[in-house]
This record gives structure tokens, sequence and C-alpha cells, in this order.
């Protein structure tokens, strides 16, 4: 099988892999913040955060059928034991996503991707004109980016992802759940982690993102925090998504608001 990839995908895995490996000021600082429920405890440590990334990683594969069946080089080497379950493919709306289990970890994986990096520039110029806006549902006050909340909800992701979660504890009953995702990947794992922790209960549940933007204003923060508690977001400084949007300074009183738990 042909293993070349399209330069695309090739520069977004370049753009990700040397921000997680290089020694991470900001992952190691996430030692300190480890974060725990009663049942099972994820030490948010440099071990589990380098599992992770492979997860956020893997899902920009362009060859599915590596990706799907888990056989390419570096999916066996780094990630052991791994059961897909789920792999999503929005060919329209050019998003993926998969959903399995780390028997190792025993937790639900899921991995999204936003789009690819030539369309990077068009949701930056999204953002740019359409700032947070949307109401979010049953939150008061808290108002969500129409950009990033669509591409989760209004697209396959959301059912396909909820249906394949609900699945996978059916058959292995109610085991932790760890969202994860790169760049605008983060920012829609962030909708998938908040929906799946109304669904099965905050403390169930594991956010883990690598340079997502912000999604939401000041009150949607806070709601978020409440909701998905195990929240941990890995940015770089030399990473530009994080660092977006730009006009941060111009229009201070739409200022888009991180959520607390941040690794710079
Ligand atoms: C890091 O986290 C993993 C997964 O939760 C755990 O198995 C491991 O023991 C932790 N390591 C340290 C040094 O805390
Ligand atoms: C989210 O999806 C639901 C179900 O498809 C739909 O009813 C709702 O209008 C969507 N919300 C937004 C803001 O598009």
């Amino acid at each position: 099988m042909e293993k070349r990839r399209r330069p695309a995908a090739a520069a977004m895995l370049l753009v990700l892999i040397p921000a997680a490996s290089r020694p991470p000021h900001g992952i190691v600082a996430a030692t300190e913040s480890s974060v725990q429920n009663s049942e099972q405890s994820f030490g948010f440590n440099l071990t589990l955060a380098k599992t992770i990334v492979e997860y956020a990683s893997a899902v920009y594969m362009t060859d599915l059928t590596e990706l799907y069946t888990w056989t390419c080089s570096k999916c066996n080497d780094l990630i052991q034991g791994f059961e897909m379950r789920r792999l999503i493919v929005d060919v329209q709306n050019c998003l993926q996503a998969f959903v399995g289990v780390d028997h190792n970890l025993n937790a639900i994986i899921v991995s999204i991707r936003g789009t690819q990096e030539n369309s990077v520039q068009n949701w930056i110029k999204d953002m740019l004109w359409k700032q947070s806006d949307l109401n979010y549902p049953d939150m008061p006050d808290a108002k969500v980016h129409t950009g990033f909340y669509s591409s989760y909800n209004n697209t396959l992701l959301r059912p396909a992802i909820a249906n394949a979660v609900h699945k996978a504890r059916k058959l292995y009953g109610d085991i932790s759940i760890i969202v994860t995702g790169h760049s605008m990947g983060g920012a829609l794992a962030s909708f998938c982690a908040l929906d799946l922790a109304i669904t099965h209960g905050g403390n169930n549940v594991y956010l883990m993102t690598f340079g997502q933007p912000r999604v939401g204003n000041a009150a949607f923060a806070s709601y978020f925090t409440k909701y998905v508690p195990n929240t941990i977001r890995v940015t770089h400084e030399h990473d530009i998504v994080p660092h977006l949007p730009p006009y941060f300074f111009i229009f201070p009183d739409q200022t888009y608001h991180h959520f607390p738990t941040e690794v710079c």
C-alpha cells in the first residue's frame, strides 16, 4: 500500500510532533496539576501526555486503512493494545475523528482532527468576522464561536462520537473517557468533552488539547470548568494557533477566554 501522505497532512504532523516531544516546559508543569477522582486517577504527567499526543497526532493520518487497522509504523510502536472502534470521516466538512479503547489506560479515547492546514486560513478569517456570537444552549450568558461549534454540532462528529462512546461503555463498563485534539481539533474536542461530561458525568471525562484556540467567552469558560474539571490545555509558544485570535487587543470587550488550566 502506498504510504505517501499529502503535503498538508505531513506538514501538520511536523507541527505537532516537535511541539510535543521537545523538553516541554509546558507539559512538565502539568504534573503539578494532576487530576483525580475517586475511582481512577490520571495524573496528567509527561508519560500520559506523550501517549495522548500520539492519539491527537494519529487522527491526522490520511491513509485511512492504516489508521483504522492501527497498523501505521508509529501506531503499534507507541500505543500498543489500542482497539479502534469507530473511524469517523466527514468528507464534506474535511473533519476526521476516531473512537477506541486504550486497554492499558482502561479508557475510551476520542481523538478529533479539525480541517487540514490549507484551510486553516479560512477559519482564522472566520474567527475575525464571527466572534463568540452563539449562545450555548442551557448556559445563560455563555457564548461560543459559531464556526467551531457548528463544526462539531452540525456535522457527523457529534452523533457518531456519542454513539461510539455509548457502545464502548456498554461493552467495557463505565471506564474513563479521554478526549483530545490539536489546534482546531482541540476546539472541537472541547465541545465534545463538554457534551460527554453532561451525558456521562464530569468525573469520567478528561480533556487534553494541544494548541487549542479559544472557543468561547468568560461565562462559557467558567461553565466549562465546572462541567469538565479534568482539563489540560497544552500550548506552545512556537505554535501560532493558541495565540490567535489576533484581534485580542483590538476588541477587548469580546475577548475569548482560555480555560483556567492552561499550560504554557
Ligand atoms: C503517569 O500517568 C500514568 C497514567 O495515569 C500512570 O500509569 C503512571 O503511573 C503515572 N506516572 C507517574 C510517574 O506518576
Ligand atoms: C445542534 O444540533 C442539534 C441537533 O442536530 C440542532 O437541533 C441544533 O440546532 C444545533 N445547534 C446549533 C447552534 O446549530
